[in-house]
């Protein structure tokens, strides 16, 4: 176990700060209604509001637009096109196929075609909707097969092969086809997008933004206004949520605010109300999928021919580095040894996909859960025995722990985290139970299930897996810490002012984290892939620690002994059997003219990846879970509940478990959601249907289920990440992939006979009675 400091190592014993289960930094400000989100900040004199105004039509020329009665609308000040962009009107993350306002066409119903500033948020509002622009309609593909079916898409498709799948399927004394498909969702966070752009002094530009990538808004406005980077600030002390939903897109409120304020020389705020958010930006992807599986009588799967469409949207967004991480996840913890996978993104006249939480992975793992599913019940065998058939291999088993990207598996707990869970969960006594419930239960019906996941943390990309961040030290002994890193209530700033909290050995009261700032840290990553803690907290250990060194120095040649022996323990700093106060410590640091400030850096070691054929080491290392649902379904109705899940996380030797247990719960009812309630719905007319809560169904506190179980799984990173910790963030998304699969195994109880229910997700009350009625009939 190598440390990096020359140090003494920080040993469990003195496991202070971090690792125990602190509140969050802002817990206190967030129920008081304390906590300033973007909206919040006192408006400066003269702020202007700007509002858009989108496209009625999913692909079109666009026309002749008159905007003169917006013109007309008391309060309005000023309209803006894309033709007013002095720089590049892009915003597409990756590739440059998304302009910030449409310019000749559209190429989906909601685009954004032009913005209008007036003096309140209503007036813009109101005066949005009275543009007379004509179209000259172009043919319209809303569906992602219709768009494969054409060859459409956003980008080249992608191709994986292992071993020799065909003869593999061939020779295989069981096979399974078919297709299946599961359903996009929107992030729903519960902050809408917003940009307040303040100008400053000459052509700079100050922008506070709800984001969870500052250093990419940066650069976007700088391009869109063709001013250089280091006249643009961006700035986010905290999102009410981004889920991945703020990572590229909200580059277009930022671009379309800053734009106004550039010509306006006013603060001008661009805040989306919930309808315009959920109308304009891109969602999970909806995948759908061809497979074709060779597996043996002991439900082994021995060869896989997978097909996986993601529906991109109009642009490409971030739907590539989805589709790869799809791929890469299509093993889930299952080793598949021989594998010919294709993935594409296909380009519909709908938003553009993008991130949400998982990013592709809950997409690419859910399918092999449903192949277990199948073969389980073709089989007659319980699914749990067919997932630990297809286990990787314990780590010593050198022929089924290589992933079929390349990626040797040398951190696999998924034996003995799933042997727990089903022993401290019951599940057999309850499978038992279960069966005699149902034989004597008519209309109501329970299933059960147990799934468990194994997940890549790292980006894909392995550039941005670096990080930067900046610790001072002031004369009163407390500390403010910067990162590059945006906290979006998931306790990012919580965990790393624990970790530099350790690493001085002061109290967590101590420290303070500042707003996310790119006057601070420079090209940093988006705040994503789970990665923000390992990142992060390592770039701030490494700032914490220079200083820490330095004060060594000076208390050993104040005390005498050697620098790596002084500990720094509770405020308290111990060198050659005497002791001073950390503060005292400080002043005569500063006497000293010692430094008392430090930038750190990381990059996280043995990445690599290619993309071309689809291997490498693109992974730091895995988090592992399990969870086990249990639900009752009227057969009637089709309306179900989660009556129990109990699940089991690996978050190594967590930083924080109090944290992380809200992490997991979080995205467990999220991942539930997704599965179950939220149900895009576009119109004929590529119109998106469902853009408000009361047509769209997130879960609510009353489907959390009464009995709900979470622990962390007792282990330890064996890769060198911060404290040993484990990523949280996005993998229990994938933990209620139990409760679909629970409802599907209630469904199957409704035929005596062995028969797979054909349900889709997401399981909605519609879906489930078509599964049901599927079984009856079939009969
Ligand atoms: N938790 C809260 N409360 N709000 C969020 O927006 N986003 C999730 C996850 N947990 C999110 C959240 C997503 S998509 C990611 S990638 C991670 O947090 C990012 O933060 P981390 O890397 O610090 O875990
Ligand atoms: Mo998370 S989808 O990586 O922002």
């Amino acid at each position: 176990m190598s440390q990096t400091s020359n140090l003494s190592p920080t040993t469990e014993l003195e496991w202070t700060e971090a690792g125990r289960p602190h509140p969050h930094e802002s817990a206190v400000l967030h129920v008081c209604g304390n906590a300033n989100y973007t909206d919040d900040l006192p408006e400066l004199q003269g702020t202007l509001h700007a509002a858009l105004g989108l496209s009625a039509q999913a692909h079109a020329v666009i026309g002749n637009m008159n905007l003169e009665r917006v013109r007309q609308v008391p309060g309005v000040v000023a309209v803006f096109t894309a033709a007013d962009f002095p720089g590049d009107n892009q915003c597409g993350p990756i590739i440059r196929d998304d302009p910030i306002l449409a310019a000749e066409k559209v190429h989906y119903a909601g685009q954004p075609l032009f913005a209008v500033v007036a003096q309140t948020h209503e007036q813009a509002r109101r005066a949005a909707r009275l543009a007379d622009i004509t179209y000259h309609p172009l043919p319209a593909v809303l569906h992602a097969r219709e768009a494969d079916a054409a060859g459409s898409y956003v980008l080249p498709p992608m191709h994986l092969q292992r071993g020799n799948p065909e003869t593999a399927l061939e020779q295989a004394p069981l096979r399974l086809r078919g297709q299946w498909q599961v359903g996009g969702q929107e992030q729903f966070y519960l902050e809408g997008q917003i940009a307040y752009a303040i100008p400053a002094e000459g052509e700079g530009m100050h922008v506070v933004c709800s984001t969870q990538h500052p250093s990419e808004m940066q650069h976007v406005i700088a391009r869109a206004l063709g001013l250089a980077s280091h006249a643009v600030r961006v700035e986010c002390r905290r999102m009410g949520g981004g889920f991945g939903g703020k990572e590229s897109q909200s580059a277009l409120w930022a671009g379309v605010a800053t734009l106004c304020a550039h010509h306006l020389r006013r603060p001008v705020k661009l805040r989306a109300d919930r309808d315009d958010d959920m109308l304009v930006t891109g969602k999970r992807h909806d995948f759908h999928y061809d497979y074709d599986i060779g597996f043996n009588a002991d439900g082994r799967i021995l060869a896989a021919r997978i097909g996986m469409i993601a529906r991109a949207g109009f642009s490409a967004d971030l739907s590539g580095p989805v589709a790869t991480r799809a791929v890469c996840h299509v093993d889930n913890a299952y080793y598949l040894s021989d594998v010919d996978i294709r993935a594409v993104c296909a380009r519909t006249n709908t938003q553009s996909n993008t991130a949400f939480r998982g990013f592709g992975g809950p997409q690419g793992a859910i399918l092999i859960e449903y192949v277990i599913d199948e073969i389980a019940r073709q089989l007659d065998m319980d699914p749990l025995d067919v997932r630990t058939h297809n286990f990787y291999g314990r780590n010593d088993d050198e022929g089924r722990n290589i992933t079929h990207y390349g990626q040797k598996v040398a951190d696999n707990v998924i034996h003995e985290l799933v042997a727990e869970l089903e022993s401290s969960s019951d599940y057999r006594q309850r499978r038992t139970a279960i069966a005699a419930f149902n034989a004597t239960s008519p209309v109501l019906k329970k299933g059960l299930a147990l799934t468990p996941h194994k997940f890549g943390i790292a980006f894909n990309v392995t550039h941005l897996n670096q990080a930067g961040a900046l610790v001072h030290v002031y004369l009163d002994g407390s500390v403010s810490v910067n990162h590059g890193g945006t906290e979006m209530g998931q306790g990012l700033h919580t965990k790393v002012a624990q970790v530099v909290a350790h690493e001085l050995g002061i109290p967590l009261s101590a420290v303070r984290v500042s707003a996310t700032d790119t006057d601070k840290i420079a090209n940093t990553s988006a705040t994503a892939a789970s990665t923000g803690a390992d990142l992060n907290g390592k770039a701030a250990q490494d700032a914490a620690r220079q200083i820490r060194q330095k004060l060594a120095q000076l208390a050993a040649s104040r005390f005498g002994g050697m620098p790596d022996q002084v500990r720094f323990h509770a405020g308290t700093v111990v060198c050659n059997e005497q002791r001073c106060s950390f503060l005292e410590l400080i002043q005569h640091a500063y006497l000293a003219r010692v430094q008392l400030w430090s930038d750190g850096f990381y990059a996280t070691p043995d990445l690599h990846w290619n993309g071309n054929t689809m291997t490498g080491h693109p992974f730091s290392y895995y988090a592992y879970g399990a969870a086990v649902s249990e639900v009752i379904v009227d057969t009637l109705t089709g309306e179900w509940k989660l009556l129990r899940a109990d699940i089991l996380y690996d978050a190594g030797q967590s930083l924080n478990p109090a944290i992380d247990q809200g992490q997991i719960e979080g995205a467990f009812i999220q991942g539930m959601g997704w599965l179950t309630t939220e149900e895009l719905v576009w119109n004929s007319q590529g119109k998106l249907t469902t853009h408000a809560p009361s047509t769209y169904k997130i879960p609510a506190i009353s489907d959390c289920p009464a009995d709900f179980r979470v622990k962390l799984f007792a282990n330890r990173n064996v890769t060198d990440s911060i404290h040993r910790s484990k990523a949280v963030g996005e993998p229990p998304l994938l933990l209620p992939f139990s409760v679909f699969f629970a409802i599907r195994d209630a469904i199957a109880s409704v035929s005596v006979h062995r028969r797979s229910p054909p349900l889709t997700a997401p399981a909605t009350a519609e879906s489930i009675l078509r599964a049901i009625h599927a079984m009856h009939t079939s009969e």
